[in-house]
């Protein structure tokens, strides 16, 4: 195996279908089908829906990826896929698609943990970024604190002990009637609002890295109950802006207990909330402040992509790590474990 391989990557894990062709780091194609109108009238992802979806669509979003990175099927050196965790019907489409593909052409396969797609997110932007790291990972499904001591070595510092960040985010969103997904559109509906208007509570602050959402979310829901009823409540955009404030607050702050605890100098981050302009903004000014180096990817490598799937399938292909055939997908994979 070269160590620059060429690999095609797949994520089907929730509600996005992505096929991505990368070499080594480099991204030569990023394509994906997003089921976010299929899934928006139910308020949430409809499990059922995106397997379909998945199935409906990555044929022809293969051949675009492929077409796309000017590649022919002959010239890969791989062929990665999200193993876990997800929805497991979801997973199954991309990471059975991707074995069979593998198979039928006779090229290694590996299955790769969908958070450590993220964690190596960076890697796709910034050629510098390398352990030992600390990396604030923040999706739908999880908000951890990883110190990254190798590639491989993951010791997570801290996680949610009940919701992640991008559930808070869409459960009130939900609550607040601004749609689905929830974390854009309280991005978006923050803009010009004032986030000292409501003093939201920041949990676990006694905890150097665990965090916990849920209080929060059950705070912002009864404050604009009462609010409303009361007759009170504030604009839309400060108390939307006031919530997001708290878990911005929360992550970051977290996320530096850690930098400082570990002594590293170099930050990584990634997941669907680091889309979140306002969490951009503050790791940046807190990273610039420190003087520690931040990677932060733009905000496409942060959502749901299969270019993390690709540059983490091209590291462990190149070390000559790979998948069996029988393999499964673990919709319970765990990061460290
Ligand atoms: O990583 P991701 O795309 O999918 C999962 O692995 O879960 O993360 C999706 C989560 C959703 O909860 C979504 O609301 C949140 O990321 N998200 C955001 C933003 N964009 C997506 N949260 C806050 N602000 C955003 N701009
Ligand atoms: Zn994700």
């Amino acid at each position: 195996m070269t160590i620059e391989p060429t690999v095609l990557a797949f994520e089907t894990s929730c509600d996005e279908t992505a096929v991505a062709v990368v070499r080594g780091s480099t991204v030569l194609s990023n394509v994906l089908s997003s089921q976010v109108d299929m899934h928006a009238r139910f308020g949430g992802v409809v499990p059922e829906i995106a397997a379909r979806a998945h199935v409906e669509s990555i044929r022809s979003l293969t051949h675009r990826a492929l077409v796309d990175a000017g590649i022919h099927p002959d010239d890969l050196d791989g062929i990665a896929a999200t193993q876990g965790p997800g929805l497991v019907g979801a997973l199954l489409v991309g990471f059975s698609f991707a074995k069979a593909t593998a198979w039928a052409r006779q090229l290694p396969f590996v299955g790769i943990d969908h958070m450590e797609g993220h964690l190596m997110a960076p890697r796709l932007e910034f050629e510098a970024f390398a352990p030992p790291a600390v990396v604030l990972l923040a999706s739908g499904g999880h908000s951890q604190v990883v110190h990254v001591r190798g590639w491989g070595e993951y010791e997570v510092l801290g996680q949610t002990i009940d919701d992640a960040a991008g559930e808070a985010f869409d459960k009130v969103a939900r609550f607040m009637g601004l749609g689905y997904p929830g974390g854009p559109a309280i991005d978006q509906t923050s803009d010009g609002g004032d986030p000292k208007t409501v003093a939201f509570p920041r949990p676990l602050r006694d905890r150097r890295y665990d965090v916990s959402f849920s209080g929060l979310k059950t705070a912002a829901v009864t404050f604009i109950e009462k609010a409303k009823s009361a007759g009170s409540l504030p604009p839309i955009e400060d108390v939307a802006a006031s919530f997001q404030e708290a878990i911005v607050d929360v992550l970051v702050q977290k996320t530096f207990n850690a930098v400082e605890d570990t002594g590293v100098r170099t930050v990584g981050a990634g997941g669907g909330v680091l889309a979140n302009r306002r969490l951009r903004q503050r790791l940046e000014e807190e990273a610039e402040q420190r003087g520690v180096d931040l990677y932060l990817p733009g905000r496409v490598l942060c959502t749901d992509n299969a270019a993390m799937i690709g540059v983490a399938g091209a590291h462990w292909l190149a070390q000559g790590v790979y998948s069996a055939w029988d393999s499964q997908v673990d919709t319970n994979l765990r990061l460290g474990a």
